[in-house]
């Protein structure tokens, strides 16, 4: 479904309920149990609840990849002038401002810009505000989620000028290794020979830093992750009692990954769309794996996928990495 706002095309991609219920029931089938995909995340309230941890003291992400783009806007801006961008999990699309500021310094632009998310009140204020902000741009909003597969809109397909993608946040580390490459795969062939990709990867460090990060002080890590509950609740006339189970992150170091679960405090049955799924105490349900790379790792996944690195930028005390990549 395309709708057109004042300044804004907005396709529509949403998965249906349907889809929704068919994923949950099939995760929490599973042993162990797991939530199908990190997508279902992000309703209105799982996004505001991500944006929350992005600012919090131990999640060091977010302020290191800005930095990152703080420091270097200028030389990675000259990356993506004049061209058409699509930002996979486009967010509140704080990062791409700092780009586009820089080019603007520099009296270039950006003429295309495509934002790509799941949720769809986010991703369209951002992308309403970014053409008010921005008038030389034009932004093209679609709610989908793109792990699946996806057309993007012929404004972006038929452009003969450079095509980035962008893909920040180290999102990339919450899909499976063989997943992320097949998503990788998928990128090359939108933005096409040539074409660029800048992608933020969270780089493998010491857990005393990595577990707080997923598991802060103020608990909004474990809000983030029970509010999955509360929507199945809602969405799918479920009746977890939120109070019994907790929140845990734990950093994998053999696998380099942090692992995120759901705990049952008590053996209990839940009821989900018509379904008992039962729970023993202490069980887990799995909502999320965040890889970290190292700097050769991610450059070996990205190769895998048609992709040769031309770029990397890092922060002081290599926490994060901004890759730019290109189609070989
Ligand atoms: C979106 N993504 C990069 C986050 C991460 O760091 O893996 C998701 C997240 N989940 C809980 N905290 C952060």
């Amino acid at each position: 479904m395309i709708s057109v706002t004042a300044s804004l095309q907005l396709f529509d991609f949403h998965p249906a309920l349907e889809d929704f219920r068919a994923s949950v029931l099939q995760g929490l089938k599973q042993t162990p149990k797991r939530v199908s995909s990190a997508a279902w995340l992000y309703d209105q309230r799982g996004a505001e609840l991500f944006d929350a941890i992005t600012v919090l003291d131990e999640y060091y992400l977010t302020r290191t990849e800005m930095s990152i783009f703080r420091q270097y806007g200028a030389e990675i801006g000259d990356r993506i002038a004049g061209g058409a961008l699509v930002e996979f999990g486009s967010g509140s699309s704080k990062k791409i401002r700092i780009l586009f500021d820089a080019l603007k310094d520099k009296g270039k632009a950006l003429p295309v810009y495509v934002g790509l998310d799941i949720s769809k009140e986010h991703l369209q204020a951002s992308c309403e505000q970014l053409q008010g902000d921005y008038p030389e741009l034009e932004a093209i909003a679609i709610c989908a989620d793109y792990t699946q597969p996806l057309e993007l809109p012929d404004v972006f397909r038929l452009q003969t000028r450079p095509k980035t993608a962008f893909f920040p946040g180290s999102t990339i580390g919450n899909l499976e290794p063989d997943r992320a490459v097949d998503f990788l795969s998928t990128v090359a062939s939108l933005v096409g020979q040539g074409g660029g990709l800048l992608i933020g990867v969270d780089l493998k460090k010491d857990k005393s830093i990595l577990e707080p990060a997923y598991d802060d002080a103020q608990g909004t890590s474990a809000a983030f992750a029970l509010n999955l509950l509360a929507r199945i609740n809602r969405e799918l006339e479920a009746d977890f009692n939120l109070d019994q189970f907790r929140y845990e992150a734990i950093y994998n170091e053999t696998a380099g990954r942090i692992e995120m679960y759901i705990v049952s405090l008590i053996d209990q049955v839940v009821m989900v769309a018509g379904e008992a799924i039962a729970f023993a105490a202490g069980e887990r349900l799995l909502t999320e794996h965040s890889y970290k790379y190292t700097p050769a790792e991610f450059r070996g996944l990205a190769g895998q996928a048609s992709w040769e690195a031309r770029s990397i930028w890092t922060d002081a005390e290599a926490q994060f990495m901004v890759m730019d990549l290109v189609v070989v």
